[in-house]
């Protein structure tokens, strides 16, 4: 009979195993969940982190600073790892804005993004001197009175919302009509007027999408991005201190995915920075990820409570599902849904093997962990563990519905 392999597709290799059970940070499932008092959880393993800022440090010249979104992944013990390891973080809203400054990064290199900021945020943000990206003509106008009520230069970079998009991203935030950024065209007639505007414009955030692993894609982006960046550049009054080039560097979620091989977007990076190097002379140049650097260091764990056979399909219900792991669910930007890697925690690999279907505790046919998988038989007691689970999980998760318990986190 032939044996199921523990490590079904190279998503699931980061992590070592000892007597056939997956082991993170030196930590076994259960001693994890003994340690936590908690038989659902998640686990994020340190090592794990910094391998992916090495490898980005690897192949990104040092001449580009790494920032950490933190809507990926706010567990704080997280953000506090990452903070001398990246050079600056991305926050979206006045909570991840407060983590971020108790964390101990400087001010400067904290930037807010995203649509719909409300004054007391935008005031929020003008008092702790972070980099406000604009994301409007509207949203600018109420910067300037805002920091003129506070007696406060607001600090901004305009997020431009370029006519380019991320081909193949798995979340596109830029290209045609979007709520995000100011569309490039606007940008240029708003240049024009920034000069008498009570803002200091440190620059520009143009940021075009996520979750892309096709390396083509990225480099075309690259140049697209240099390009429109230079055209901004050579528009504005004064020199900008920054130009934040966007991010996308995806993740393999799916069966087929490979990692993102870096070596040609390296290449093409090394060849934009000589070709732009009078243009962007002094100017501070970002790339900004989130999953990219937690992701694949994250793995969500659950018991198997029941397993029952309805028609021919073999269930594993579990205590935990789509409540705390929305993304593994599908629901969280999929349109087809596809399986997130899964494994028997506790029995990597196994002569004896069958095809489940696991699912979650909700009434809801959409609670599904995995659909129609082969794996090591597992019985009630069993841990389910879903790889590629480190960043989007909680925290984009509706864990109120149906009232379960709340998932732990912990960092190993
Ligand atoms: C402005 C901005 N920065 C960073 C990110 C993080 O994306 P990812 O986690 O795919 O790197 C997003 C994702 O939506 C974003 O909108």
């Amino acid at each position: 009979m032939s044996q199921t392999i523990a490590v079904q597709h190279e998503s699931m290799s980061q992590f070592c195993q000892h007597n056939n059970a997956l082991m993170l940070g030196g930590f076994s499932l259960q001693q994890i969940s003994t340690m936590l008092d908690k038989d659902v959880f998640y686990a994020y393993d340190k090592a794990v982190i910094q391998q992916q800022v090495q490898r980005f440090r690897a192949a990104v010249p040092p001449r580009i600073k790494l920032h950490y979104a933190i809507k990926a992944n706010p567990y704080w013990p997280v953000i506090q790892y990452l903070r001398p390891l990246v050079d600056g973080f991305d926050v979206a809203s006045q909570k991840e804005m407060l983590l971020a400054l108790q964390s101990g990064m400087a001010v400067r290199d904290i930037s807010f993004a995203g649509p719909g900021k409300t004054d007391a945020e935008l005031s929020a943000a003008i008092c702790a001197g972070v980099t406000l990206n604009v994301e409007s003509a509207g949203e600018l106008n109420r910067l300037c009175q805002l920091g003129r009520q506070l007696q406060q230069t607001p600090q901004v970079a305009l997020r431009v919302n370029p006519a380019f998009e991320l081909k193949a991203s798995g979340m596109k935030m830029a290209g045609g009509a979007k709520p995000f950024g100011i569309d490039e065209e606007q940008v240029l007639e708003l240049l024009a007027n920034i000069a008498d505007m009570p803002v200091n414009l440190r620059g520009f955030h143009i940021f075009c999408g996520s979750q892309n692993l096709k390396p083509e894609a990225l480099i075309e982006a690259h140049q697209l991005t240099f390009a429109l960046a230079a055209k901004l550049v050579a528009a504005c009054p004064y020199k900008p201190e920054l130009i934040n080039l966007g991010g996308g560097f995806g993740i393999p979620y799916f069966p087929g995915e490979k990692r993102l091989d870096l070596t040609a977007v390296s290449a093409s990076l090394q060849q934009l920075l000589q070709q732009y190097n009078e243009a962007f002379n002094d100017i501070e140049l970002v790339i900004e990820l989130g999953r990219f650097l937690v992701a694949e260091a994250g793995i969500y764990a659950c018991k198997v409570v029941d397993k029952k056979v309805s028609r021919g399909t073999t269930y594993l219900v579990c205590n935990g599902g789509l409540h705390h792991h929305l993304a593994n669910s599908g629901n969280f930007g999929q349109v087809i849904r596809k399986n997130y890697p899964v494994a028997i925690g506790n029995k990597l690999s196994s002569d004896t093997t069958e095809q489940v279907t696991i699912v979650g505790p909700l009434c809801t046919p959409l609670d599904i962990l995995a659909d129609r998988v082969t794996l090591p038989q597992a019985n009630v007691g069993d841990w389910v563990v879903v790889y590629q689970s480190g960043a989007y999980g909680p925290t984009a998760s509706p864990q109120d519905f149906l009232g379960h318990p709340a998932v732990a986190e912990i960092l190993l």
